[in-house]
């Protein structure tokens, strides 16, 4: 795989590079955020051809990584119409996340990006995600270990601070590029702070006034004008796009949820699903494609009950008729 070839820029992005990580071509302005239970290959495939300019897997654990199982092997897999893309890693060892990324670098993704901020409990309790925020020492000790453990570029995702009251977030992002970090994502919020509190993007500003490498700003970006306030703000490099893109993949190319209509919605939908059934298998890819078919029909007008039978099937040409039933996505 040469560069040439995987930095060909998604349609409708700009031809020439943006910006660099490290060695790493990244074209055009807009990033998939990795989503747990979301950003699976089907779905990142179909943002990176709608326009994403990079994407980033599910977080991935260097613990599970050791003892592989079933489900991270299917985690770890991509196709080379999703590059430029990184693989996330969570772990709190410096040791282990330095196997596990040697291990995944057998994988050849464009980068590896190290979570910094996930505050879900099960993950910050050993320590991990955003638990690492409490020591920027530390995080600068385990960036500095993976970027000489292995050849491609690491990035990190960051939220501002463990605790509502330590925004740590300069200082973290100093010790990430003092150690090697090729670009800083940073989501606006601290651990504690729930998804309905604003994100801080002065803070985000702060970042990228603070280090040289790339800055991807993160957090409420909820229409496509806002790309255009986020960049303004906060002089980002990339703005990366996560519940917005839920069920959402036009987003990518601009487009604001009212301007897709209803068959582009639907024939979109149909080619998810066939990815999904490809992907996962017949039962499977229909029972994990549920979750996105309730939010690419958000807003989409359906008769009463028809969503809850459409959840409990478990066939995909079931599926397909209910969604090319003629009733359904009629306005009024
Ligand atoms: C369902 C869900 C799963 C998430 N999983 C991850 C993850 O695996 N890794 C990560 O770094 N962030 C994860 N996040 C955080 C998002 O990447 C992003 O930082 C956050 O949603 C804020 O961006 P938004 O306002 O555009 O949604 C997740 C968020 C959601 C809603």
């Amino acid at each position: 795989m040469t560069v040439a070839e995987f930095s060909d820029p998604a349609p409708g992005a700009a031809a020439v590079p943006t910006f660099w990580v490290r060695d790493v071509p990244i074209c055009g302005e807009l990033a998939l955020a990795p989503m747990a239970g979301y950003t699976d290959k089907p779905y990142r495939s179909l943002c990176r051809r709608l326009g994403a300019a990079f994407v980033v897997t599910e977080l991935i654990s260097a613990d599970g990584l050791l003892h592989a199982s079933e489900r991270t092997r299917q985690m770890l897999a991509f196709g080379d119409d999703e590059r430029p893309l990184a693989i996330q890693l969570f772990g709190r060892d410096a040791a282990l996340l330095e196997a596990a990324a040697l291990e995944v670098e057998a994988f050849a993704p464009d980068f590896i990006d190290l979570n910094l901020g996930c505050s879900v409990p099960k993950v910050t309790k050993t320590g991990a995600g955003a638990g690492l925020l409490y020591d920027p020492a530390n995080v600068g000790r385990i960036m500095a270990r993976l970027t000489q453990a292995v050849k491609v570029p690491v990035t990190a995702k960051i939220r501002l601070g463990p605790e509502r009251e330590i925004l740590n977030y300069l200082e973290v992002a100093r010790a990430l590029e003092d150690n090697g970090a090729a670009l800083i994502t940073v989501h606006g919020r601290t651990r504690h702070q729930r998804y309905n509190e604003p994100a801080d993007w002065d803070a985000i500003a702060a970042v990228k006034q603070a280090v040289h490498i790339p800055v991807v700003g993160n957090g409420d970006v909820h229409v496509v004008a806002d790309i255009a306030r986020m960049k303004a703000h906060t002089g980002c490099d990339a703005v990366m796009i996560g519940r917005a893109a839920q069920g959402y993949p036009w987003f990518f190319a601009y487009r604001d949820r009212s301007d897709v209509s209803w068959e582009e919605r639907r024939e979109m939908m149909l080619e998810h699903l066939e990815m999904m059934v490809a992907h996962y298998g017949p039962r499977h890819g229909v029972i994990h494609f549920r979750k996105h078919v309730v939010r690419y029909l958000r807003g989409v007008p359906t008769p009463r009950g028809w969503q809850v039978h459409l959840l409990s099937l478990e066939r995909a040409d079931e599926v397909e008729a209910q969604l090319r039933d003629p009733q359904i996505g009629r306005s009024g």
